[in-house]
């Protein structure tokens, strides 16, 4: 294994976009492209994250982005892990070149939703869940989290304005992402008062369906010096699973795969979770970030909410969690999430965010992300060298 660098990322904004999957897919390359500084020439493959391609009836679309992107010859494939495919796509492009298969490679993450309705959405994107025992049997995403969020409730004494501040905070930090889809400042009297979703969850404690794209290049050390941009090193990348569905597991109030994942990447990394600088965890529900926390040994169990009440996960404070806006608020098209996290370590740490929104000082960046209920989940960190 040698050590690869992200040279360059990229993303369209979050929300409702009048371009198709290919369309955006590509402006997220191009401008990963440009920021590198890379002739397209030398990328030598790429992964495509896309995971509701059915959505707008089509698939097999690495090839429609190569073609696009001027190189039509080069391999590229669909990565799908439901919600975790961007960072699933991450970590292939970094495997190849980390394995010595290949010196540059482009990975990107697409999805396009607002051409259908919440509910066939909603429907839709249940074909992620266990079909037969959770699906088919009318168990929806926001229904699955909110057993999570029921299960964490009983067993912690967990309340909904816990999970509201979450959403607070993430909507806050979203009013100042240009690239965010929901630009709204809410109270918690806000997220109670929304409507119900699914009993404990009400619109405010989701994620939005997004449309968006978000892409990132992996290289070698040698051909990042020369591109001569900053040095950021894929420090540790970390890829787990757990238990399918809901039904099968005995404890609901944590993500084994969040666990596994975060145990790969830190020891690759050789740090502690206390050296990483700021988080951007899978806030698809505001439960999720909760959970998140606790796995990752941020919190003891039961105890995250507390560190967001005390405003320890804000922007400034002393782990920033989301500062980009989470899944919650700056948007969740969900196959390019994995990567738009990607988008958002790099550019923090690399001091491209710029103005309030951009974190003092931060080195080392950690994004996690969770494919279904927990069935996939990533791990990436980046650090800084210069
Ligand atoms: C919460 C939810 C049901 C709302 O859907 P909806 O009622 O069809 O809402 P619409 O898309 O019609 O939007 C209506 C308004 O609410 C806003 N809105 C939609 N979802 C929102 C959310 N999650 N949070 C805050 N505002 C939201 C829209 O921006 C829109 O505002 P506007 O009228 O000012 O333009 C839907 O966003 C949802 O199901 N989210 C979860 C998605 C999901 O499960 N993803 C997979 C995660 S694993």
């Amino acid at each position: 294994m040698r050590d690869a660098y992200v040279v360059g990322v990229g993303a369209t904004p979050f929300g409702k976009l009048d371009t198709t999957l290919r369309e955006s897919a590509v402006l997220a390359a191009l401008e990963a492209i440009d920021q590198a500084g890379i002739d397209p020439g030398l990328l030598e493959g790429a992964f495509v994250a896309n995971a509701l391609g059915m959505a707008e009836r089509q698939g097999h679309l690495g090839p429609l982005v190569m073609t696009s992107l001027g190189i039509p010859e080069k391999p590229a494939s669909t990565i799908e892990a439901a919600c975790a495919s961007g960072a699933s796509a991450f970590r292939e492009a970094y495997v190849n070149v980390a394995g010595g298969f290949a010196d540059a490679y482009l990975a990107v993450g697409v999805e396009k939703v607002s051409g259908i309705d919440s509910i066939t959405a909603t429907g839709y994107f249940a074909y992620a869940s266990d079909y037969v025992y959770e699906g088919s049997c009318g168990a929806s995403f926001p229904g699955l989290y909110a057993t999570i969020a029921r299960a964490h409730m009983k067993r912690f004494g967990t309340t909904e304005e816990d999970l509201a501040r979450v959403a607070v905070k993430n909507h806050e930090n979203a009013l100042l992402n240009p690239k965010a889809h929901l630009k709204k400042k809410i109270s918690v009297e806000d997220v109670l008062k929304s409507t119900v979703v699914s009993t404990p969850l009400k619109m405010f404690d989701a994620c939005p369906f997004s449309d968006g794209a978000a892409a990132a290049i992996v290289t070698t050390k040698e051909i990042a010096q020369r591109l001569g941009g900053p040095m950021v090193r894929v420090a540790g990348v970390g890829r787990a699973g757990s238990l399918a569905a809901l039904p099968d597991r005995s404890d609901l109030t944590s993500l084994t795969g969040t666990k596994v994942a975060a145990a790969q990447a830190l020891k690759q990394a050789k740090l502690g979770v206390a050296d990483v600088d700021f988080f951007e965890l899978h806030d698809c529900f505001t439960i999720a970030e909760l959970v998140a926390m606790e796995d990752l040994g941020l919190a003891a169990p039961g105890k995250a909410a507390a560190m967001v009440r005390d405003g320890q996960t804000a922007r400034h404070g002393d782990v920033p969690i989301n500062a980009s806006g989470g899944l919650k608020a700056k948007g969740h098209p969900v196959a390019a999430t994995g990567l738009g996290q990607v988008y958002e370590l790099y550019n923090q740490i690399t001091g491209k965010v710029g103005g309030e929104r951009q974190l003092r000082g931060v080195k080392t960046g950690l994004s996690h992300n969770v494919g279904a209920t927990g069935g996939s989940v990533a791990v990436t960190i980046l650090q800084g060298e210069n």
